[in-house]
C-alpha cells in the first residue's frame, strides 16, 4: 500500500490525512475481497525500514492501526473474516501487540477470508528468523539437508499459502523487501494509483489483468 503520503500532499494535507484515508481503501478491499471469495487478502501495513519514518508519523500510523482493528472487528465477525498478523512483534508497543492478539483471538474461528496483515515484517528478517530457527531446532545433518519446503515451515508465513498476486500501487517498481522467499512465483501488478484512490474498481481491474496471465513456473505448456 504505497502513495499516501503523495495523495495528501497533492492536497496540501498533512501525511496522516493520507494514511486515515488509506485506511478507507483498505476497508474498500477487504469488503471486495470478501464479495469475490478471496481466501487470503495480505496488507504490507508497516515494514521494517519503516521503523525509521520520524516518530510521528510512526506513532500516527500505529494509533491507526489500533484505531482500524477495533472499528472493524464487527465487521470482520459478520463478514467471518480471520485476521492474523505477522511480523517482528518485538518491535511493536505492548498497547499495538495486545491489539492483536485481542483481534486475532476473536477471529480466530472464523472461516472466510484471512486478512494478514505484515508489520514490521520484511523479507530479509523473515529468512533469517527462519535460518535461526532452523539451526536451533535441526541437528546438523538435518541442517544439510533441507529442501526448500522443509525450510519454508520456519517462515513466519509457515501456515499460509505463497501470495498468487502482488499488487504495488502509486508508480513504485520495487519489492521493497516484501516476501522475499514466497514469492519467488507471485504475478506482480504495478498501478500508478495512489493507494487512498485504489478502491473497488482498481482491485477489479487487478484481479482481471491477473486472471489474463499465463503462470507456467519455469515449465512449457
Ligand atoms: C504508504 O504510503 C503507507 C505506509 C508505508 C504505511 P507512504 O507513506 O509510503 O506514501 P508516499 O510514498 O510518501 O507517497
Ligand atoms: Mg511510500
Amino acid at each position: 500500500m504505497d502513495g499516501n503520503g503523495r495523495w495528501a500532499k497533492a492536497r496540501g494535507l498533512e501525511r496522516v490525512s493520507g494514511h486515515a484515508e488509506g485506511a478507507e481503501s483498505v476497508r474498500a478491499c477487504l469488503e471486495y475481497a470478501v464479495e469475490k471469495g478471496l481466501k487470503y487478502l495480505s496488507l504490507y501495513a508497516f515494514s521494517e525500514e519503516n521503523w525509521n519514518r520520524p516518530t510521528q508519523e510512526v506513532e500516527a500510523l500505529m494509533e491507526l492501526l489500533m484505531r482500524y482493528i477495533e472499528q472493524e472487528l464487527p465487521l470482520m465477525m459478520k463478514h467471518n473474516i480471520r485476521c492474523i498478523a505477522l511480523g517482528n512483534r518485538s518491535r511493536l508497543s505492548d498497547s499495538v501487540n495486545a491489539a492483536l492478539d485481542s483481534v486475532m483471538a476473536k477471529t480466530a474461528a472464523n472461516t472466510g477470508t484471512t486478512l494478514v496483515v505484515f508489520l514490521s515484517y520484511s523479507g530479509k528478517w523473515d529468512i533469517l528468523q527462519a535460518v535461526k530457527k532452523a539451526a536451533s531446532q535441526l541437528t546438523p545433518q538435518e541442517l544439510l539437508s533441507l529442501e526448500p519446503q522443509d525450510f519454508e515451515r520456519f517462515l513466519v508465513t509457515a501456515d499460509i499459502p505463497d501470495p498468487d498476486l502482488l499488487i504495488r500501487t502509486s508508480g513504485e517498481l520495487r519489492i521493497s523487501n516484501f516476501l522475499l522467499w514466497q514469492g519467488a512465483y507471485t504475478e506482480f501488478y504495478f498501478t500508478d494509483t495512489l493507494w487512498p484512490d485504489f478502491r473497488k474498481p482498481q482491485f477489479q481491474e487487478a484481479l482481471d489483468e491477473y486472471a489474463r496471465r499465463d503462470r507456467r513456473y519455469g515449465k512449457v505448456k
